[in-house]
């Protein structure tokens, strides 16, 4: 096979990067555009194989329609978007160029694939998708092969009640008025390993977080039941000891564990 030319926008920073450094490593010619570069996306996809879209979730459906009309058939289009409905729909609706819909499960400092996943939605054609899988698989990745449906639903358990609980965490304490480093003299290993992950969310990259949640189709469903459960557990309290508690606890233990 000729030596495949890859270029990925948002591919200077994040998880384009990430890719970048992966697939040059695989003896790949990769381009990486961002808002500064000389190369733009456009000309990424009139001279690549491959065309990766890395960039914000909010920029993404913007970036999708001014590229994917200049990926053409026998070239692919992908994305690397911690949401997959919107995305794969937009690339399928903007380009005739086969689709491939990815999704890392792991942020862009991840040097060793060993135990981590990727989610690959196929999209349209399979020439492009077999090449990808068989990439990430080389090196060492898990893939997971799933609808783009199938693996939105699957994310408002994995990202959405799993950092709005780190939201409400670090919102309550910062509602409580108690400084950080007085409640930190008092801090036990659990708090302060929850801690390191509310300052992760909260200082890194809070408007990735803040769209992950905002941008699941199956966003509603999630809040409604983080309410509901929020609301019973109050109730179970109500009786001023923790025995009902206790007891709704160990019955979702035995559905979880
Ligand atoms: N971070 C994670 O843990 C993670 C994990 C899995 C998937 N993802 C997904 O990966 C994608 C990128 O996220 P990230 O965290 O890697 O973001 P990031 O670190 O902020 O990088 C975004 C990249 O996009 C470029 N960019 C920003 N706005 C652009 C625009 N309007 N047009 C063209 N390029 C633009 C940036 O370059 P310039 O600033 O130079 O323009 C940069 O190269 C998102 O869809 C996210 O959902 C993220």
């Amino acid at each position: 096979m000729k030596k495949v030319t890859v270029g990925i926008i948002g591919g200077t920073n994040g998880m384009g990067r990430w890719l970048a450094d992966l697939l040059t490593e695989q003896g790949c010619t990769v381009h990486v555009t961002g808002r500064k570069t000389r190369m733009t996306g456009v000309d990424a996809a009139r001279i690549c194989d491959v065309v990766v879209v890395s960039v914000p979730i909010s920029a993404t459906a913007g970036v999708i329609a001014d590229v994917g009309p200049h990926v053409k058939k026998g070239q692919a289009l992908m994305d690397l978007t911690s949401l997959k409905k919107d995305p794969v729909a937009l690339m399928l609706q903007h380009s005739e160029a086969e689709v491939v819909g990815c999704h890392p499960l792991f942020g862009p400092s991840v040097t060793e694939p060993s135990g981590h996943n990727i989610v690959l939605c196929p999209g349209r054609g399979d020439v492009w998708y077999t090449w990808i899988k068989a990439i990430f698989e080389k090196t060492g990745y898990t893939v997971l092969e799933r609808t783009p449906g199938e693996h939105d639903r699957m994310m408002t358990i994995v990202q959405v009640l799993n950092h709005l609980n780190t939201i409400a965490l670090g919102m309550a304490i910062a509602e409580t008025g108690t400084p950080l480093s007085e409640v930190n003299q008092f801090s036990t290993p659990i708090f302060r390993a929850k801690m390191d992950i509310v300052k992760k969310i909260f200082t890194e990259a809070p408007e990735l977080y803040a769209d992950i949640i905002a941008g699941n189709p199956d966003t509603k469903d999630v809040l409604q039941t983080y309410e509901r459960v929020v609301g019973k557990i109050i109730s179970l309290l109500a009786g001023g000891d923790g025995s009902r508690l206790k007891e709704a606890m160990e019955t979702a233990a035995k559905k979880l564990f």
